[in-house]
């Protein structure tokens, strides 16, 4: 395995960390930039805000996607300029909005928000161009929109934008986001395609666009039996409606956004056996920092054990399926042994897998939990317990570890 030798030098070092692999990262953007020539990429900085994967990304000429003002300081930080750094998050302050008005440019999630936007920019005695993000007439599934707490439903933006009744706000952009982790190539070009057809309803009141942020949607293959999504088969499905609205409104950005996309294959999670014991016919090895450092899989555990087995069900980013993540070692005995991973905190709910065949593991052999670049060290409750909380090293391009 690639990281063969990083690791076992590593874990003489730390008992847990993430290694994100800067050669994956640039793989995946190189990949989107090469099918989608013409729409240009934010990336999501919520799913992994590690300040080399930050410096990484945008040097690939990624804009920002901030959820919230300390990702926007985050992307101001790492040199985005204020127009590339897009902030859309519901229920954002006065204070949000006054520390990022100059820094960011603002989406806003709702009427209210609006209303705040402006006595902000009154005060300051500016006129501010922002985006809305609006909750669409339809779903991925198809026509129709669903209750949501993000955004404002179209019908009432669209009202909103033709009597817009504040003085300070110019409404240049739309931001759309229904749903994470899509798969298929052809559910997600008809998603595309909607939302092409709504832009051109808000362009024609608004004159013309400065930006459409279609959102994300882009999944990755976590289980084994994933197919990954298909970027060309959604070129070619949505050449034809992204050439005209481009021919009609030539200065409009048109925006993705990603996150696991850009960086989830990038990343491992490394741990160590601390422990191994049997009970009543059960093998256990007791790994170091697994609820608390790489929360995913104890959370897909935990969604399995509450929910209809042959159809467990949860919420992006926090659970994605049963099966997301493999657990892999660097033994490669033929003499598998069947143990559940579980993890040194006091609580039974530190599982990370059942009854799985491993090779015969000894207290300080390495477990490596895959697909963990993206929700993973910024999703873990690191505080839980007063312990020590895993590193992050970060492999350039060029081999060499940095640690963050
Ligand atoms: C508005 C918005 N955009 C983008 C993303 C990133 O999603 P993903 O990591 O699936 O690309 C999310 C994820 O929660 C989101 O809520």
């Amino acid at each position: 395995m690639k990281y063969k030798n990083i690791i076992s030098q590593y874990t003489q070092k730390w008992d847990s960390f993430y290694l994100y692999d800067e050669s994956r990262i640039l793989e995946s953007t190189a990949h989107l930039k090469a099918n989608f020539p013409h729409i240009h990429f934010i990336y999501s900085i919520k799913c992994n805000a590690n300040a080399h994967v930050l410096r990484c990304i945008f040097q690939q000429g990624f804009g920002a996607d901030a959820a919230s003002l300390g990702e926007v300081l985050l992307a101001y930080k790492a040199g985005l300029s204020g127009n590339s750094i897009y902030y859309s998050a519901p229920g954002k302050s006065i204070n949000d909005i006054e520390k990022s008005i100059t820094k960011a440019i603002l989406i806003a999630d709702s009427i209210e928000e609006i209303k705040r936007i402006q006595t902000v920019a009154e005060r300051l005695g500016m006129v501010v161009s922002i985006g809305i993000r609006i909750n669409p007439d339809f779903s991925f599934a198809g026509e129709g929109g669903k209750p949501s707490k993000f955004g404002i439903d179209e019908k009432k933006a669209i009202e909103f934008i033709k009597s817009n009744p504040c003085k300070n706000i110019k409404i240049t952009g739309i931001h759309i986001h229904i749903k994470s982790q899509e798969l298929d190539a052809n559910v997600l070009s008809a998603y595309y395609k909607r939302v092409f057809l709504l832009a051109k309803k808000v362009s024609q009141l608004c004159g013309s666009l400065d930006y459409i942020n279609m959102g994300s949607g882009m999944g990755v293959a976590y289980a084994a039996t994933d197919v990954p999504l298909d970027l060309y088969r959604i070129r070619l499905a949505i050449e034809q409606s992204l050439n005209e609205f481009r021919a009609l409104y030539p200065a409009a950005k048109i925006i993705i956004e990603v996150g696991r996309y850009a960086v989830c294959k990038s990343g491992y999670y490394v741990t160590k056996v601390m422990d191994r014991k049997e009970s009543y016919g059960k093998t256990y090895l007791i790994l170091k920092n697994t609820l608390n450092g790489f929360l995913r899989p104890s959370l897909a555990k935990l969604v399995a054990q509450y929910s209809d087995k042959e159809a467990s069900f949860g919420t992006e980013p926090l659970f994605t399926s049963v099966d997301a993540f493999s657990f892999l070692s660097f033994k490669k005995e033929t003499n598998l042994e069947k143990v559940s991973l579980v993890g040194n905190l006091c609580t039974a709910a530190d599982v990370i897998a059942e009854d799985i065949l491993m090779p015969r593991l000894e207290c300080g052999d390495v477990v490596m939990i895959t697909n963990a670049g993206s929700y993973g060290a910024v999703l873990s409750p690191f505080q839980f317990s007063a312990q020590q909380r895993p590193v992050e090293l970060f492999l350039t391009q060029n081999g060499e570890i940095i640690e963050a």
